[in-house]
């Protein structure tokens, strides 16, 4: 029999039930994925969308509804690939909730809300940072917590990390300092260091983050303080809270908070109409561009503390302040078709090629589509019309997707037929991909054969911060490639002055050029051949590193996994692929071929220890020597743990003493009882076994 009651009910209950599945799905993507698939308008629509509902139908009311609490942040239970298990962070209660904003899109939308509060009122503009909110403690002076904001209610402490921001203090040492206070804030990532670390990332060839939001948000969540210390994250604080605080308004409050060394923005001011709030927000919508620090909007807040507290809170949002965020620079376009970029490591990237659209300025014909998760995730098909984006971020991305019209969507099997699937063979060599588990990408496994890896290889190898050859460009190499001259990177030293001579374009003296630069190649460091060879994920960095510890390419080559996790940045994934390299015949006998060409295999000695041999020993060197320089055996006193000191007194262990030592201190040993080790003796310690 039919059900009747499904018949009859609302369908506004099931729009309801879903929209509340929408939104915590999108807030789960927001806050714990770092992978945002609502736009903040989408998001907030929807939101408001879902309060009008729940209001019509009391009865399903739900405290776990996405309108009666905001998202979460809190970190996971995790078992990532670092094999990092459990709670990574202590929670902590935040002493007041934390709260979000409601946010404005229009004039009419402040009108509104400046309708609502008291005639007269002072409204404190502020730029909206757009970055993740901290709260810090401090007790008597000194910063004792800093929480994320978590569900709101608890977050997680990440003092470590937070105490890496150079611009947020410690301690504060006055007088008038009271018993405890709270700031908060926003931790940023500014452009500069976001941009500098997503380059690094893509040399590493790891994911890039999609803006410095999900990059400050990934950072702060790090284990490694050292790390985030890298990274370079600031901070700007925005909101005093605690008891008996001085000052009687928010703008006074955050004045003693500057007073009192901590970073707070500019670019603050008190407004007393709709107008003069709207001249601010008119005046930042251009003039953020030049800030070194990502903004989405900016915040009204009213300004006395007394009229606040009478406004009060609803149950997610201040009724005293509300957000305004800026229009993001976003179009609607045609996506005509995906196509797929073979990157020099096989990787298979979708590319969107769409209709034309003018953005921030430019013209944006093309939007990597990431990987096929991506396109799944947000079910984009060739024809339909797609959201670009293009914010601070480097390369244009899609954002989203517009409604597909009914006509279409009725015709099931048509939509079926289009459904997308990612192709299963390179779409430059024909070879079977292969997905890697654990990572989004297709891979075409071809390494030897698909031309796109081949060329990609070479030009890589010969790239500036490689071995730099000057004269052998895109073009050039795509050209001995088609001539059959260039089939990997060993091929380089073989090109004879008339082969290349003989190509079009590139007469003799281009041709010497070409070849000087390959003969200089040969001096370029070991550290820079190590990067040039193209190990995937060993980018520059890193392959200094390694440099540095294997100043041998033979006793590279013999390295154990286990070893090689033993140096810093190099974790299991590319100690793997260095083993993998060398286990490849093919490799060894393009690396035979270098090493005949003369290139630079062996680099200086490593810096790293040796041994604890000499381990809390003070040594002084004097007089000449025969085997080595004064510096070489300063050196090896070093990385044999011991300390090199310049004069003696009774806390010397021993001098190393060579020809000719100098009098007085020979005098003064002889006085204090010091040993004299010769030049052999000394060796023969340093050589010996443990
Ligand atoms: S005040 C109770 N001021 O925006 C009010 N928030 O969308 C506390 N934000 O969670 C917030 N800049 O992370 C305030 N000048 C500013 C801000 C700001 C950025 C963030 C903050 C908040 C979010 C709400």
């Amino acid at each position: 029999m039919m059900d009747l009651f499904s018949e009859i009910e609302e369908p506004e209950r099931e729009e309801l039930r879903s929209l509340r599945r929408e939104l915590e799905e999108a807030n789960y993507k927001y806050y714990i994925l770092n992978m945002p698939t609502l736009s903040d308008r989408e998001f907030d629509e929807k939101m408001h969308r879902l309060q009008e509902l729940e209001a019509m139908f009391p009865d399903m009311f739900d405290p776990k509804s996405p309108t009666q609490h905001v998202g979460s942040d809190l970190s996971v239970q995790r078992d990532n690939t670092q094999g990092t298990k459990g709670k990574a962070f202590e929670t902590v209660k935040h002493k007041y909730p934390m709260l979000s904003l409601a946010n404005s899109y229009s004039r009419e939308e402040i009108e509104d809300w400046v309708r609502k509060l008291p005639s007269g009122v002072e409204i404190v503009c502020e730029l909206k940072f757009d970055g993740l909110s901290i709260s810090l403690w401090y007790e008597h002076g000194v910063l004792v917590k800093a929480l994320t904001r978590g569900d709101g209610v608890q977050g997680d402490d990440v003092i470590a990390n937070i105490k890496t921001i150079p611009s947020i203090p410690w301690r504060i040492e006055r007088p008038d300092i009271p018993e405890f206070f709270e700031l908060r804030g926003e931790v940023l990532l500014p452009w500069e260091r976001f941009e500098a670390l997503n380059k690094e990332r893509e040399e590493q060839e790891e994911p890039l983050f999609a803006n410095p939001r999900n990059a400050a948000s990934g950072t702060l969540k790090l284990q490694d303080p050292k790390e985030v210390a890298r990274r370079g994250l600031d901070a700007y604080l925005y909101y005093m809270l605690g008891d008996n605080l001085p000052g009687m308004t928010h703008f006074e409050r955050l004045s003693t908070a500057k007073e009192w060394g901590f970073h707070i923005s500019e670019a603050i001011k008190i407004c007393r109409n709709v107008d003069e709030v709207m001249a601010y927000i008119a005046y930042w919508d251009t003039e953020r561009k030049n800030l070194p620090v990502a903004t989405d909007g900016i915040v009204l807040k009213v300004n006395n503390l007394a009229q606040q507290e009478e406004l009060g809170f609803t149950a997610k949002t201040p009724r005293w302040a509300i957000a305004y965020k800026f229009p993001a620079e976003k179009q609607l376009t045609l996506l005509r078709e995906i196509t797929y970029q073979v990157g020099r490591t096989g990787v298979v990237t979708p590319v969107a090629n769409l209709e034309p659209v003018q953005l921030s300025g430019t013209i944006v014909q093309r939007a990597t589509l990431h990987n096929e998760d991506f396109i799944k995730s947000l079910d984009i098909r060739p024809g339909d019309r797609v959201w670009v984006e293009k914010g601070g971020e480097i390369i244009p991305k899609i954002v989203g997707r517009a409604d597909r019209n009914d006509e279409m969507s009725a015709t099931s099997s048509l939509n079926d037929a289009m459904i997308y699937s990612f192709p299963d063979v390179c779409p430059e060599c024909g070879a079977k991909l292969v997905r890697v588990e654990g990572e989004a990408a297709w891979r075409c496994p071809n390494e030897t054969g698909c031309p796109p890896q081949i060329k990609g290889k070479i030009e890589h190898f010969v790239s500036r911060k490689a071995m730099d050859i000057e004269g052998l460009g895109e073009e050039t190499i795509d050209l001995f490639y088609q001539k059959g001259l260039l089939h990997n990177i060993a091929d380089i030293y073989d090109l004879q002055l008339e082969d290349i001579a003989a190509q079009e374009r590139l007469g003799e003296k281009s041709a010497q050029n070409i070849l000087d630069g390959i003969e200089a190649s040969k001096k370029v460091p070991w550290s820079r051949v190590l990067f040039a060879l193209g190990i995937r994920m060993v980018g520059e960095t890193t392959a200094k590193k390694i440099a540095k510890k294997y100043y041998t390419i033979d006793s590279l080559q013999w390295a154990t996994v286990e070893q090689l996790c033993a140096i810093e940045d190099v974790g299991p994934q590319i100690a793997e692929n260095i083993v993998k390299y060398f286990e490849d015949i093919r490799n060894l006998e393009i690396l035979e071929r270098l090493r005949q060409a003369g290139l630079q295999f062996e680099g200086e000695a490593a810096e790293e220890p040796q041994s604890d041999k000499l381990a809390g020993m003070s040594i002084v060197i004097s007089g000449t020597f025969t085997h080595h320089s004064r510096d070489e055996y300063k050196a090896m006193i070093e990385s044999h743990g011991g300390k090199n000191v310049g004069s003696v007194s009774k806390k010397t262990t021993f001098i190393l003493a060579g020809e000719n030592m100098g009098p007085e201190k020979r005098k003064k040993a002889e006085e204090l009882g010091i040993k004299m080790l010769s030049e052999d003796e000394f060796l023969e310690l340093v050589a010996s076994e443990e």
